[in-house]
């Protein structure tokens, strides 16, 4: 068996989805689920970019002990200096280099000729080699350029000391034979290849990234580059769980494996869509809500027979157990502490109790809590810090799509805030007045409801994105009353905007 190291860059690709912006305490979080998974490389960021990635990638090398923390750079020397920075307190540092190799791109965006490129790229990874040991070089839209020129570049890249070549298919052109054709290539003819960590890193834009991604790993690459969900530029990265999955399922037929504890990827695939606001679509593969269910009578006596009938994994090998209805109003504290353990949910005693308070009411508005809504329950926390908080809701509708709101917010230590709007209907009706109680002014540019459950009394789950001024950001919210999910879900991203804003001017003021 070979052994595939993972390079998950959900937290940097994955970032780069329209309207995903994570703050650096949510990216730390999301890390410390990713060492728990047992990625072998986080990429955190482009500490460049903005000084919030700086503090990202910074706040995770100091907290992440196993897993090498990744930070991407152009070949640019400020790029570098600054990743290298950022870096500083990583136990196990990389700085990924990137440019381009393609004709387009040269062309284009780099405006320059092969043989600058050249030299620039050369130039980058002895300076990147200066500062860490650990230096991956990336030829953007490797796919798409002169298979002669890509190698040129990574041979110079590896002369000049990269430890890591990676292959990316950028724009997510490739066919799997082809891009398998290109890792073997470059795996017999490159100088140096040998010394080196051969990486592929494939864009989903013809849903060929999971297929192309392993088509690379069979002809000789040792790293996939993932991300959780799949999410990424356009139409997304790799997903982290298809690749994790294929492996542990067929990894006897393909001799690949990794290291990874694949129990942890339901819960930091749930973190991800809640703090990102994107929700994961019902029958995506391994994480989507339907993966594991089944419909149709034949499938549903095959599986109640002999699960394998028509089920080629086990849901709690992924993390999502099977749905079971447990509770009710009269199931008590140590009931409730079972099932929370049973579910992975380790607590402090005071956590748990503020849980089981929730718990208790939401069996006042809902017959049968299963195991989906107990992990709703446990994954939506209240924000005890947050700016703003929800006290009081009413909205009316009077048809034909004509709404009002009134909200009550409160903000810690300040008298509650009470606003009324009237609206295009009473989603937007309840925005309206929460953007006036919390003086911001923000759209709705995202909104999704399911239910956590079935039945007319289920949880409903809102994942929303807001753009306040020049951001968006995500929210999310869950309640058996669907409206104040959505006012929950939108009050989120406005906090979210606030801790921004205060992160922002903070800066400003160092
Ligand atoms: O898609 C891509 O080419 C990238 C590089 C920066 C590796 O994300
Ligand atoms: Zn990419």
């Amino acid at each position: 068996m070979r052994r595939i190291a993972i390079f998950d860059t959900t937290l940097r690709d994955g970032e780069q989805t329209p309207g995903v912006n994570l703050l650096p305490a949510e990216k730390l979080e999301i890390a410390t689920q990713l060492e728990e998974l047992g990625v072998d490389v986080i990429e955190a960021g482009f500490p460049n970019s903005s000084t919030s990635d700086f503090e990202a990638v910074r706040g995770i090398a100091a907290e992440v002990s196993a897993a090498t923390v990744a930070a991407l750079a152009r070949t640019k020397e400020d790029d570098i200096v600054r990743a290298a920075a950022a870096l500083e307190r990583a136990r196990r540092p990389r700085i990924h280099v990137f440019t381009s190799s393609s004709a387009v791109h040269l062309q284009h965006m780099l405006r320059k000729s092969a043989d600058e490129v050249i030299e620039q790229s050369i130039a980058a990874v002895r300076l990147a080699r200066h500062y860490v040991d650990d230096v991956e070089f990336s030829a953007q839209d490797a796919m798409r350029s002169d298979p002669a020129l890509v190698h040129r570049i990574l041979e110079a890249a590896i002369e000049a000391g990269a430890t890591v070549v990676n292959v990316p298919d950028t724009v997510g052109y490739a066919i799997p034979y082809e891009f398998g054709a290109l890792i073997r290539n470059i795996r017999e003819t490159v100088r140096g290849i040998d010394r080196v960590t051969v990486s592929v890193h494939c864009h989903n834009d013809l849903g060929l990234a999971t297929a192309n991604t392993l088509a690379g790993l069979m002809a000789g690459a040792d790293q996939a580059e993932v991300a959780l969900n799949g999410i990424g530029e356009r139409a997304g990265n790799t997903a982290l769980e298809e690749v994790a999955m294929v492996i542990a399922t067929r990894g006897a037929a393909l001799g690949l494996e990794t290291g990874l504890c694949t129990a942890a990827i339901g819960p930091v695939s749930r973190l991800v869509s809640r703090l990102t606001g994107v929700p994961v679509q019902p029958n995506k593969a391994i994480v989507g809500r339907n993966a594991f269910e089944h419909e149709s009578g034949i499938h549903q006596d095959g599986v109640l027979k002999e699960r394998t009938t028509y089920e080629i994994m086990r849901p709690e090998d992924v993390g999502v157990n099977p749905n079971t209805l447990v509770l009710g109003k009269h199931s008590g504290r140590h009931a409730f502490r079972v099932r929370l353990e049973a579910l992975g949910y380790a607590l402090k005693d005071s956590a748990q109790e503020e849980l089981f308070h929730r718990f208790k009411d939401l069996t006042g508005r809902k017959k049968d809590v299963t195991d989906d809504d107990i992990r709703a329950l446990a994954e939506e926390r209240p924000g005890g810090d947050d700016a703003f908080q929800l006290e009081t809701f009413h909205v009316s509708s009077i048809g034909g799509g004509q709404a009002t709101a009134t909200v009550t917010i409160r903000r810690p230590g300040s008298e509650p805030v009470r606003e009324a709007a009237a609206g295009d209907g009473p989603v937007d009706a309840l925005c309206q007045a929460l953007s006036r109680a919390a003086g911001m002014s923000g759209t709705l540019v995202q909104y999704a409801l399911h239910s956590v459950s079935a039945g007319s009394d289920a949880q409903g789950e809102v994942s929303c994105q807001v753009r306040v001024q020049d951001r968006v950001v995500g929210g999310h919210g869950v309640s058996t009353d669907v409206l104040e999910a959505s006012a929950l879900a939108y009050l989120a991203a406005l906090n979210r905007s606030h801790r921004w804003m205060a992160q922002e001017s903070l800066t400003e003021v160092g």
